[in-house]
């Protein structure tokens, strides 16, 4: 199958829409991550999904919509929920709720219930208005692999198993969007996301972040299935280290002769540091401390580099602030939750 990258500004978007019609399946941006996308309502486009993503069949996908009225996919839509897209749609937070027969099992990974999201992106709203149905997309990478947040790492993972990936520069967020159930009394961040615990609290202050988000979860049957499963990781093997600064530098030395290639992917502020280590060291900057967006925006990026530069080790910086939960539960899973502290 050739894969095709589209301009939407060119004739090609079309086809899109028309694949998507037909059951097929289109990678398209959102300000997120891009996702690989098809008819949320027929198996037959969810089944291709699963089958090009290499994906667990159990572990749900985020419906994709372009209208507040939401009321034919979901059972209910509590005031709490409503205040919820009052305030955050179109935008990176999916809700969970409980799902309307309409919804097939399939794409809900045979689950009850249905995370909905309305993207803030213009490609992404066209393509679903125009599609006349709402549109089910996990990330566009193979499972396990680091999210695309452009073009040409969703042609590097969907090349000859896609006809159209949509090209809609790089995503401005660069992580997926925060999950939140609402199926229970308690509302509840299954993942974290751009919008954040504090973001989601003045809207509705009862809201808690699922204690356990940044733990390894073994459990056959997690509240969110993503969870168990392995993400974001790059070829070589990822650690991220943490604590005092000269015991990490011998680390970082002795690495150097352990591994054939070793990367780093540090802040702007610690480059020197680690560039006056060893020239042989694969540097990658993924932003300044002071700006965790930019942080955010770069990080699927930055952790492709090291494929690039076939490093077999990686060494990474971490952090702890609020929008940091995010960033560091994709670096946490990026590394299998190897962690070191000195
Ligand atoms: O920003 C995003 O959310 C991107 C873009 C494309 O919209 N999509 C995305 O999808 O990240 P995916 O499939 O990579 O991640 C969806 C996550 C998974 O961890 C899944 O387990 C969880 O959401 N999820 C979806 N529906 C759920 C449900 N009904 N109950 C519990 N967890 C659910
Ligand atoms: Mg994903």
């Amino acid at each position: 199958m050739d894969t095709r990258i589209i301009n939407f500004y060119e004739d090609g978007f079309k086809d899109c829409v028309n694949e998507i019609r037909e059951n097929g399946v289109v990678v398209f941006p959102t300000e997120t991550v891009y996702g690989i996308g098809g008819n949320a309502l027929s198996p037959q486009a969810i089944n291709k999904i699963f089958e090009v993503k290499n994906r667990e069949r159990d572990n749900p996908l985020i419906v994709h919509v372009c209208d507040y009225d939401i009321s034919k996919y979901v059972k209910n839509v509590s005031e709490d929920s409503k205040k919820l897209i009052d305030k955050f749609w179109p935008g990176p937070l999916t809700i969970i709720f409980e799902k309307s027969s309409i919804i097939p099992y399939e794409t809900t990974g045979g689950r009850e219930s249905v995370g909905l999201r309305m993207p803030n992106n213009e490609i992404a709203l066209k393509l679903i208005k125009e599609s006349g149905c709402p549109i089910a997309a996990p990330s566009a990478n193979i499972s396990g692999r680091p999210s695309g947040t452009n073009s040409k790492r969703c042609f590097e993972d969907l090349k000859g198993k896609v006809k159209f990936i949509i090209d809609g520069c790089e995503s401005k967020i660069g992580l997926e969007s925060t999950v939140i159930s609402m199926i229970n009394d308690e509302p509840i961040i299954l993942r974290p996301g751009y919008v954040t615990l504090q973001d989601i609290q003045k809207v509705l202050p009862r809201v808690k972040m699922y204690e356990r988000v940044n733990e390894k979860i073994l459990d056959e049957n997690p509240i969110s299935p993503g969870m168990k499963y392995k993400h974001y990781a790059p070829k070589g093997k990822m650690v991220i280290v943490k604590g005092n600064m000269e015991n990490i530098r011998s680390y970082v030395k002795q690495e150097i002769i352990n591994h054939k290639k070793v990367g780093v992917l540090c802040f702007k502020e610690n480059y020197k540091f680690y560039r006056e280590i060893s020239e042989e060291l694969n540097l990658v900057v993924v932003g300044s401390k002071s700006d965790l967006n930019e942080i955010g925006k770069n990080l699927f990026e930055s952790i492709r580099r090291f494929d690039d530069l076939n490093c077999d080790f990686i060494i990474s910086e971490c952090l702890n602030e609020d929008f940091s939960t995010a960033i560091m539960n994709r670096l946490l899973k990026a590394a299998s939750f190897n962690v070191i502290t000195f």
